[in-house]
């Protein structure tokens, strides 16, 4: 304000005589003008602070206490943690895990992380353990790929997924565990993924990059009430583990230029649940996967009895849920409900090729509502990316027993892309319940190839002539003679 008018009155004074008056005033009012300025800048300065003071008290003042979730709970600055986002606190996560280490026999530890941003490299969990992030407490991943371990490639996979040989570990890892817990009032991992997702395009990177979270050959394992984001890779990857639930976590990472930020990729895993979570990520929302070609054959682990239910997605790159295309081990007994789709490239996929083997089986969707998404349920039998030549051509994977139950939507474009192949036909799925809202109005909608199976009551649009059609009685209308007819069309 006071520097507002003593401009006004200069203003004046200019009008007054602007000549003889400009330098005068400049000069006999210079100190006077000096010290005005200070005046009003500070008040100002102080002023703008009061109102971040103001701010901070507000949102300071609910800090929800943590809840003791085990027999012993510390606190992350414990062990020398600082959370300003510049110092390293890798040391002292390890020293936390260490502690816990120890208290294995007495009902495990709880690890507090605090609100703030704690910048950290690599860190192994370790079992009966809860990590629990507070409300604004950020974990964040250091960016230098030279403090990220090189671990041996995954033996279900037999090489890194984009480079051979090793590749980078996680920034959260754990080997061989039982009973861990990482949640929170919704803390945030964050792997700062954008400098990876960088130096991948740029072809800078000698080693596949690492996931955000990855558990392996563990069991009892239970995320939730967490945000993960900008992961420099798949986002959380259970390899090989029993019984994990994961519930009411938010996964973000930006939909485009994000490349293979998958958001959970089960990975020969049984016993799983995945639910209440949002997902917005730039590859598959959830991929369930059992290893690759000859070593996913040779590992023999299929992922099995996973349940995935009320979740929203959105994919614009790959598929909100997909199975594949990474399945030799077989995968079985999969159900996916109450699922939303929206603003995506594909809603649900299931996606192999020759030389994987294994199997896709018993999977039943129900619930799934279309939100504007390019192609509603595709299979794609010819997803040709293989670990190196050594994959057998003649090891054909079998997809079959899949069911689809109340698919609802609007603005999809091509809701059911099934394309079998002589080689690897689908067998035995069943459509009931349909009524997908189209935004163009053509034939090849309902694209089918070497595919049997049913519809059974009314279904929209209408279905292709490859499957038999029942009534709502589930008596036989019309049985398809053309099973192995092709209408396929990737142009829209
Ligand atoms: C953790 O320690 C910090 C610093 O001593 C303190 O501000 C914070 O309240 C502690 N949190 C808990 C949950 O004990
Ligand atoms: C975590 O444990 C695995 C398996 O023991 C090991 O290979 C890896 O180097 C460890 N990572 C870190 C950051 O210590
Ligand atoms: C989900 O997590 C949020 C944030 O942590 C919490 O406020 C909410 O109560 C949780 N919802 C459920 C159903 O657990
Ligand atoms: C948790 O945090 C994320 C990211 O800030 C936010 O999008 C989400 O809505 C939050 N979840 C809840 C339940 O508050
Ligand atoms: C990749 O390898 C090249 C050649 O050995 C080397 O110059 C480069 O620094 C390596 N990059 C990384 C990120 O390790
Ligand atoms: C599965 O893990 C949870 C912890 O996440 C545990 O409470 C439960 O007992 C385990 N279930 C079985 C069948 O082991
Ligand atoms: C998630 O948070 C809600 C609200 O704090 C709590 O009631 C619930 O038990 C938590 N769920 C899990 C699985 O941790
Ligand atoms: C299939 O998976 C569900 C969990 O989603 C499980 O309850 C059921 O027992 C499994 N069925 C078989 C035959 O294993
Ligand atoms: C179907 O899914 C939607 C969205 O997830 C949900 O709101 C609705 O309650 C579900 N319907 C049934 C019958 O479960
Ligand atoms: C077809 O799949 C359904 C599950 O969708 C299953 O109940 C049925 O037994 C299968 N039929 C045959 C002939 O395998
Ligand atoms: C359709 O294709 C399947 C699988 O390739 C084959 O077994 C079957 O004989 C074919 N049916 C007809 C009528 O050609």
């Amino acid at each position: 304000m006071m520097v507002e008018s003593f401009t006004l009155g200069r203003f004046h004074n200019h009008r007054l005589d602007l000549k003889r008056w400009i330098p005068a005033l400049l000069s006999s009012h210079k100190t006077l003008f000096t010290v005005l300025w200070i005046v009003a800048f500070g008040s100002v300065f102080i002023w703008q602070r009061n109102i971040v003071d103001g701010f901070s008290f507000f949102r300071r003042a609910p800090a929800r206490p943590m809840p003791k979730l085990r027999q012993v709970a510390f606190n992350l600055t414990d062990f020398g943690g600082v959370g300003d986002g510049v110092t390293l606190n890798t040391k002292a996560f390890e020293r936390a895990v260490f502690a816990i280490s120890k208290l294995g026999k007495k009902g495990g530890g709880q690890l507090n992380v605090p609100a703030g941003y704690w910048l950290t490299a690599p860190f192994n969990l370790t079992s009966h353990m809860t990590l629990f992030l507070a409300e604004d407490a950020v974990i964040l991943g250091l960016q230098d790929e030279k403090y990220w371990p090189l671990m041996p490639p995954l033996p279900s996979y037999g090489s890194g997924r984009e480079h051979p040989g090793p590749r980078y570990g996680s920034l959260i890892h754990g080997q061989n565990l039982k009973d861990v817990v990482i949640t929170g009032h919704n803390g945030t991992i964050n792997g700062q993924g954008q400098t990876w997702w960088k130096k991948y395009r740029q072809k800078l990177l000698n080693h596949t990059r690492g996931p955000l979270v990855q558990i392996m050959w563990s069991s009892d394992i239970l995320i939730s009430n967490i945000t993960l984001r900008d992961s420099p890779f798949w986002t959380l990857h259970p390899y090989d583990c029993k019984n994990v639930t994961i519930r009411n976590v938010t996964i973000l990472a930006p939909i485009f230029e994000a490349p293979n930020t998958d958001g959970i990729d089960p990975d020969s895993c049984e016993d799983m649940v995945i639910e209440d979570c949002y997902i917005s990520v730039g590859d598959d929302g959830i991929a369930i996967k059992s290893g690759w070609d000859q070593y996913g054959i040779a590992y023999g682990r299929p992922s099995k009895n996973i349940l995935i239910r009320n979740l929203v997605v959105r994919s614009m790159v790959s598929a909100g849920v997909s199975i594949g295309s990474e399945m030799s081990g077989g995968i079985s007994n999969v159900t996916v409900e109450n699922l939303v789709v929206w603003n995506s490239r594909r809603a649900v996929r299931i996606k192999t090729s020759p030389g994987r083997g294994g199997y896709v089986r018993h999977i039943v969707y129900r619930n799934l509502t279309f939100d504007n998404v390019r192609v509603g349920v595709v299979i794609k039998t010819d997803y040709n990316e293989h670990p190196d030549d050594g994959f057998d051509r003649k090891a054909l994977p079998i997809l079959e027993d899949f069911s689809f139950t109340g698919i609802h939507g609007q603005g999809v474009r091509v809701p059911v892309r099934i394309h079998g192949s002589a080689d690897i036909p689908v067998r035995n799925i069943t459509f009931r319940d349909m009524s997908v809202g189209l935004t163009y109005k053509k034939k090849h909608i309902f694209q089918c190839a070497f595919v049997q199976g049913r519809v059974i009551g009314t279904v929209f649009p209408a279905p292709c002539e490859n499957l038999d059609r029942y009534n709502e009685q589930q008596q036989l209308v019309k049985r398809s003679a053309s099973q192995n007819m092709t209408d396929i069309d990737y142009d829209f």
